[in-house]
């Protein structure tokens, strides 16, 4: 099949920047991206490129070269479903917070509404491709909708998952490791599998395109996931040993790091992982596991959930602790809200969890982070419900300026590992503290003798 023509449903962190990098790597390609939240594609279309919804860097200049010749956001669903021959679905699919599969089921209301759609729209043939992240076996449930429920038109499905960090989404797109194609194995489902090669082909190398049967997939998806996940808790857990026994996580990084077997990469001690992927992916993965009847398989998956939980809850306890076991009323500056550096998702960010443990105990807390605003910050706390939204908001405040959020502290908390953190003038951050001045490195990016020889009683992770 010839394809002129591409929808994307969901305009989010991953449709957005994925569909403008094809339209910009596909001239000859029309994409329209689309999204029922009107707000984001209107900030999507805003004349200035800088105001997009998704903060990556290079990405404006991806969207700007090609927004309004191939490249379009639009709210009309059905005419960009019509006219398109391969559409992506690549809307949400969060963990359920009702009914069977409460707190570990992938929720797939959004992805079943998404092929109704198609089906009732549809009257040409249609490669409907899961860009989604989805439970192995989905593509399954999709096809059924599409053919008890369509006009008699034909349906491939494939399974095409994505593999962008936030962050580094753009050259992720730009020179993936791999890319995955999941399709039938049938001669439709092969020539579906090409129509996707074709369009790739244009800018990744033949030899990284992947090309499997479509459980494989989805499968490789969440394993993927779950084993960066586990890297990271397992280099936290080690840090946790470090702190008692007078190691250092960052020397047993390197050390172990150079083993080519292990390999250097997301070895990177921390307050713990966040993000809106590893918890909700894993999760997954053990609730499919455990509803195949593999408990041993969901139980090991499981413990880097409950590791990263844990790395999160005795950050927020050693605060506590080292500051007297008291922080009612105490300014503590939180540098960082973001989940990583380099973007302005906050989802499932460390800090939202430690922040809240910290207000608990009737702490102050004072938010700088470059990206993430107020508003956004209190919605994730109102969200975890742990409080009303009042006294949310009495208890956090964000700041603009780090030195006016450091001003009057009692204690610094590094969140996130925003490279201007690095650059600041600590002594004047430290000349403005309350003392004895503390700082919680929960990234390990200061320079730790530089700080204690300032003045600063600083912790980091896993030393
Ligand atoms: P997101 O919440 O940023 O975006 C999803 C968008 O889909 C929202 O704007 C929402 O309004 C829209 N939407 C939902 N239902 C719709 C419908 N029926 N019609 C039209 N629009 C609809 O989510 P995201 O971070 O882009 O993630 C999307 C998927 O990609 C998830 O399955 C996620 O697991 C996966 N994924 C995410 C990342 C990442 O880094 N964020 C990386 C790889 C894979
Ligand atoms: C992840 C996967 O990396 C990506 O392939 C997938 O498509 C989506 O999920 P993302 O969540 O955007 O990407 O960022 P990632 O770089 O994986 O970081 C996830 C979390 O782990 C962040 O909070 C990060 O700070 C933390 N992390 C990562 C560490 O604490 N240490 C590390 O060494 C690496």
């Amino acid at each position: 099949m010839k394809i002129s023509h591409i929808c994307c449903i969901g305009a989010g962190y991953v449709g957005g920047p994925t569909m403008a990098v094809i339209a910009n790597k596909c001239p000859h390609i029309k994409v329209t991206v689309v999204d029922l939240n009107a707000e984001r594609i209107a900030r999507w279309n805003d004349d200035n490129v800088e105001n997009i919804p998704v903060y990556e860097p290079g990405l404006s200049t991806i969207v700007a070269a090609s927004r309004g010749k191939n490249l379009f956001f639009s709210t009309e669903v059905d005419k960009a479903i019509d006219e398109a021959q391969m559409i992506f679905i690549s809307v949400n699919t969060p963990t359920k917070t009702y009914g069977t599969g409460k707190g570990m089921a992938a929720d797939l209301k959004y992805i079943e509404l998404c092929a109704r759609q198609i089906a009732r729209v549809a009257t040409t043939d249609k490669i409907v491709v899961e860009k989604s992240t989805l439970p192995v076996r989905t593509a399954e449930a999709l096809k059924s909708i599409l053919d008890n429920t369509g006009n008699g038109v034909q349906y491939q499905i494939l399974s095409n998952p994505e593999f962008l960090a936030e962050g580094t989404a753009v050259e992720d797109l730009l020179a993936p490791d791999r890319v995955l194609i999941g399709g039938g194995t049938d001669e439709a489902g092969q020539k579906a599998i090409q129509a996707l090669v074709d369009i790739y082909a244009n800018w990744v190398p033949k030899e990284r395109i992947l090309t499997t049967n479509v459980w494989s997939s989805e499968l490789s998806k969440l394993t993927a996931n779950a084993f960066l996940a586990q890297r990271v808790s397992s280099i936290n857990a080690i840090s946790e040993l470090c702190e008692k026994t007078g190691a250092n996580v960052n020397e047993v990084a390197r050390a172990i790091g150079m083993d080519s077997r292990i390999g250097s990469k997301f070895l990177k001690a921390s307050v713990g992982f966040g993000g809106s992927c590893f918890q909700k992916d894993i999760l997954n993965l053990v609730y499919i596991a455990k509803s195949y009847g593999l408990q041993e398989v969901a139980d090991y998956w499981e413990q880097v959930i409950q590791l990263n939980d844990h790395q999160k809850n005795r950050f927020a306890r050693n605060i506590v602790s080292t500051l007297y076991n008291t922080i009612s009323g105490k300014k503590i500056a939180f540098l960082g809200w973001a989940f990583k550096k380099d973007t302005n998702d906050t989802r499932e960010s460390a800090a939202i969890y430690v922040a809240d443990a910290l207000m608990q105990e009737q702490a102050q807390i004072a938010v700088y982070d470059p990206k993430v605003e107020h508003p956004q910050v209190l919605s994730d706390l109102n969200y975890l419900e742990t409080r009303d939204a009042a006294s949310n908001a009495a208890l956090v405040t964000s700041i603009g300026d780090p030195y006016a959020a450091c001003h009057e502290a009692h204690a610094i908390a590094i969140m996130t590992e925003w490279d201007e953190f690095k650059t600041y003038d600590w002594q004047k951050i430290y000349d403005s503290m309350l003392k004895p001045a503390f700082i919680f490195d929960g990234r390990n990016i200061l320079d730790a003798e530089a700080m204690r020889v300032i003045g600063f009683h600083y912790q980091g992770i896993g030393s």
